[in-house]
């Protein structure tokens, strides 16, 4: 390969992965602002404050394509059953957060915490059409029953 090929690709690879380190560092850090405080910076949760935010059912939730966004937007409570066994608590709205920054606060969480690959990323514009028609905590309770159940 002549040596000017091999640097255009080496300029290409690393803008790339630039591209995509970008993304990652963005949701990890708007996690670590806004939502570590309770569900702790590996999301591993803490018991009486809040739930883990990984686990083996995270592939069943991502598929939703909704749901982590949609908790996002219109918060959660109720029992909810995790890895860690059952958790009933209370999370208030997220609601203030750009629909870029719930985006990448949930391809954070499918993605890196969970290493979910399979499931396409959620995009700033859906998250609007989602704000737009906020589902309630029963609608999202009823996702997650279903999801999980499959
Ligand atoms: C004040 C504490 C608090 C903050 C801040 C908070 N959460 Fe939560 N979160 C909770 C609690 C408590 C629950 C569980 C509610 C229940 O028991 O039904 C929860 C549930 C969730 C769930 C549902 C998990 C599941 O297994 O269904 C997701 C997803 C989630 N939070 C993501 C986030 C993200 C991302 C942030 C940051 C923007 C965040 N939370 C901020 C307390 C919090």
């Amino acid at each position: 390969m002549h040596d000017a090929m091999k640097l255009a690709l080496a300029a290409m690879f690393v803008a790339v992965s630039t591209a995509a380190q970008a993304q990652e560092v963005k949701g990890a850090d708007v996690f670590r602002a806004a939502c570590a405080m309770c569900h702790q910076a590996e999301a591993q949760g803490a018991a009486g404050l809040a739930p883990p935010l990984k686990g083996s059912y995270w592939d069943k939730l991502a598929k939703t394509g909704t749901y982590v966004p949609g908790v996002l937007l219109a918060g959660m409570h109720g029992q909810i059953t995790t890895d860690e066994g059952p958790f009933n608590g209370v999370m208030p709205t997220q609601n203030r957060l750009a629909d870029s920054e719930i985006a990448a606060l949930s391809n954070y969480l499918v993605q890196d915490v969970n290493g979910v690959k399979s499931v396409p990323a959620v995009t700033a514009d859906e998250v609007a059409k989602l704000r737009a028609k906020t589902p309630s905590v029963s609608e999202l309770r009823a996702l997650r029953k279903q999801a999980l159940a499959k």
